[in-house]
């Protein structure tokens, strides 16, 4: 698969706009997931092993294996069982909005390629969470699915609650996961809602909910965890961490994408937006390095920013993460990247002779 990708997926892809290349690729995954032998066939090709010292057991749930798809690929939840087949233990679709919304105009999305990066500034293009709900109702996966909750450009920053309380009760049931989104750099004002007092309220708002509609299905309420942005200095840190913990929050997605130039090696000047990939990824582990440092055995952390690679995600984990994430390496790896992975995971816990990947989480926090 790796081939294959890289001599000749990858340099057709390169040559579309990358939003319509994002299109194809996600049409050819949605294609393959309406047929049983379509999912079958991606997992031939991929062959993601099936391990149980890869299992993680957090958020109420057994997790097949530690890495996941993060937010924004599959934005409207259109190739789950496919990207599922893929080898992710997990995916997380959205974020998922109220009602439709186009986001921002284009040109809004970049390659960097030498950088391995992107830089996009979609602003949360959404089919609504009623196409959501239809996609993903009565639906069993192999795997956990994660809600990524956001609110309508539109909508006033002072009434965001009443946004994210319509989505969760919406999706609450085809949830895993819930994740409150406060750390997008493209919807205007989207990061404020990170400080403390903003977020604990809605976290409270949220959390009653939450508990109502566990209530009313006899089950127990979905975990809800808050996606932190990596411009956050200490202080924010541990305000949004203190913010978390009084709000009754169940995790950290550490982190979002980035606003901060610098962490480029080449000016790109005309690019607005979040710098995703690996030029986030010494800044995202040192975060969620504190964020385990001061709250590691309260929260749970899901490590996202930069990681392409095996290594990466042992670092990650080492680091304090009990899942990981990623999105952009994908675009350059290609479908065989989850699998590979997986498979240098496993090689690592041979050779360090652990019996699982949890034994990880934070030995070098
Ligand atoms: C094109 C694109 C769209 C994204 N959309 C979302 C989104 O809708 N919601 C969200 O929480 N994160 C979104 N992200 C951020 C990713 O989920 C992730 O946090 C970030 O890209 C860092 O991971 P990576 O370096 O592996 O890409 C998006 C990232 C990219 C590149």
């Amino acid at each position: 698969m790796t081939g294959w990708y890289e001599r000749a997926i990858y340099p057709a892809l390169a040559q579309l706009d990358p939003e319509r290349a994002h299109r194809q690729a996600l049409r050819g995954l949605s294609a393959l997931e309406r047929f049983p032998s379509g999912r079958r066939l991606l997992r031939q090709l991929c062959d993601p092993p099936a391990d149980d010292r890869l299992a993680v057991d957090r958020l109420g749930r057994r997790f097949p294996n530690p890495l996941g798809l993060a937010a924004g690929f599959d934005k409207d939840a259109e190739a789950v069982g496919a990207l599922l087949a893929l080898g992710f233990g997990f995916v997380e679709v959205g974020t998922v909005t109220p009602r439709p919304q186009p986001g921002n105009p284009r040109p809004r999305l970049w390659r960097l390629p030498e950088e391995r990066a992107l830089v996009n500034a979609l602003g949360f293009p959404s089919a609504g969470m009623a196409a959501m709900r239809a996609r993903l109702a009565g639906r069993q996966f192999p795997g956990a699915i994660g809600v990524n909750l956001g609110k309508n450009r539109e909508t006033p920053l002072e009434r965001a609650a009443e946004d994210y309380l319509a989505v969760l009760a919406a999706l609450w049931d085809v949830a895993d996961y819930l994740v409150v989104n406060v750390s997008s750099p493209n919807t205007p004002g989207l990061r404020e809602l990170q400080a403390r007092s903003v977020l604990v309220e809605l976290l409270r708002a949220l959390g009653e909910e939450n508990r109502r509609l566990a209530r009313l299905r006899r089950l127990r309420p979905r975990p809800l965890l808050v996606k932190l942005a990596p411009d956050l200095d200490i202080a924010g840190l541990e305000q949004a961490i203190a913010a978390a913990l009084e709000g009754g929050a169940d995790g950290l997605v550490v982190a979002n994408t980035s606003t901060d130039r610098r962490l480029l090696r080449r000016p790109a000047p005309d690019f607005l937006g979040g710098i995703s990939g690996r030029p986030l990824r010494a800044r995202a582990t040192a975060l969620t390095r504190e964020a385990y440092r001061r709250a590691g055995g309260r929260l749970v952390i899901v490590g996202v920013g930069g990681i392409g690679s095996a290594e990466d995600a042992i670092e990650r984990l080492r680091a304090g993460a009990s899942l990981v994430q990623l999105y952009t390496a994908l675009i350059y790896e290609g479908p065989g990247l989850p699998a590979r992975i997986l498979r240098g995971l496993l090689a690592y816990l041979e050779q360090e002779g652990l019996r699982s990947v949890e034994q990880l989480v934070g030995v070098d926090a």
